[in-house]
């Protein structure tokens, strides 16, 4: 078995070499992304294994399936950067639909506790020696409404740290669970009763832009926005417009509508050219982070078991259990 993993950092093969050593697997890392150009490099591997900002569109799909890959392994749970459309009857897909909830469910209340207690500016102002604590002012989460949009595995861990917090919570989802234990709304219900909106639904035809003007306008005022899902959740246009008119009272991104360019890389010696996110980036009550809610030892170490599991999978002919099938929404 002969694998190329695309979009690698170092820390990468820290916990997927002794594991392809293990299982007698021979990997290529390249560290550049995965696109038509790059698919040829592929060329004499039984599998790729792509990252959530690889664009695996037709185009690529076409290229790695010329070059003679059979398999497209996604070391991520989300999926919505692969045109499955295009892989069915030419390629499969697998993905790793559970790795730690937990980590991502914990990063958002993470954004959540630092916008509204403004510790990533307190952290700054003291190390420069400046004691003073005007502008910091937050809000009690106790008493507080937490809107869940979307109550799968890491909406609904996120929902119970915000019980533990005394918040109230609300969920929304098109698939509502009978095991999620608090009141589930309409969206606008949501929307309109919500002091902090949380993102954990994936991103589809029907998501995209879920956070939008019209949205914006009936959620309540001075509300905090929290997104650890997929950027283009958010119009990121009307998340702009309002946070300038102070509708918005701040917002927690871990992921961001064009992160593809920028996220996982060190622009410090250059210019951000997307005027959006440098736009976002010079509001004191916004935190963007790199895409890093599920970057734990846990989350990784779970995260190459299951990859490599899948390709072991694949190589053996035994049923693929995490595959992911086109569906039509
Ligand atoms: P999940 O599949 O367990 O839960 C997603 C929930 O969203 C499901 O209950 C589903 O019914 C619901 N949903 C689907 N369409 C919806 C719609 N139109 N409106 C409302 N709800 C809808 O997924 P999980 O594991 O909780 O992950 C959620 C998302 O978190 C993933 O799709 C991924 O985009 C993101 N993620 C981000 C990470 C990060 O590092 N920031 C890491 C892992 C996942």
């Amino acid at each position: 078995m002969k694998v190329a993993f695309y979009d690698t950092k170092p820390y990468d093969r820290i916990w997927f070499d002794p594991l392809l050593s293990e299982y007698g697997y021979q990997a290529k890392f390249f560290d550049y992304k995965l696109t038509a150009d790059t698919a040829v490099l592929a060329k004499g591997c039984d599998a790729v294994c792509v990252f959530v900002n690889d664009e695996v569109d037709a185009a690529v799909i076409d290229a790695l399936c010329s070059n003679g890959v059979g398999l497209i392994a996604l070391r991520c749970s989300g999926y919505n950067n692969v045109d499955l459309a295009a892989a069915r009857d030419k390629i499969r897909v697998v993905r790793v639909p559970r790795y730690s909830p937990d980590a991502v469910a914990e990063y958002a209340m993470a954004l959540l506790l630092t916008v509204n207690r403004k510790t990533h500016r307190a952290y700054v102002r003291t190390r420069d020696n400046n004691f003073n604590i005007n502008g910091l002012l937050g809000m009690d989460l106790a008493g507080k409404t937490a809107g869940v949009i979307g109550t799968g595995q890491i909406g609904s861990l996120f929902a119970d740290i915000c019980n533990g917090f005394k918040m109230r919570v609300l969920g929304y989802d098109i698939y509502p669970s009978d095991q999620f234990p608090y009141e589930y709304v309409s969206l606008q219900d949501l929307f309109a009763r919500s002091d902090i909106i949380s993102l954990h639904c994936p991103l589809t035809p029907q998501t995209r832009h879920i956070i939008n003007a019209d949205s914006i306008q009936q959620m309540k005022d001075h509300c905090f926005i929290i997104n650890t899902s997929r950027g283009a959740l958010i119009d990121t246009t009307a998340l702009i417009e309002g946070l300038k008119s102070k509708k918005i009272s701040g917002a927690g991104l871990d992921v961001y509508e064009e992160e593809g360019e920028y996220f996982f890389e060190d622009f410090s010696n250059d210019i951000v050219e997307d005027d959006e996110l440098a736009r976002l980036l010079g509001f004191p009550n916004v935190i963007v982070s790199s895409h890093q809610g599920f970057f734990t030892r846990e989350a990784m170490q779970a995260i190459a078991i299951v990859t490599v599991e899948n390709l072991h999978n694949y190589e053996q002919q035994t049923p693929l259990k995490n595959e992911i099938v086109y569906k039509q929404y």
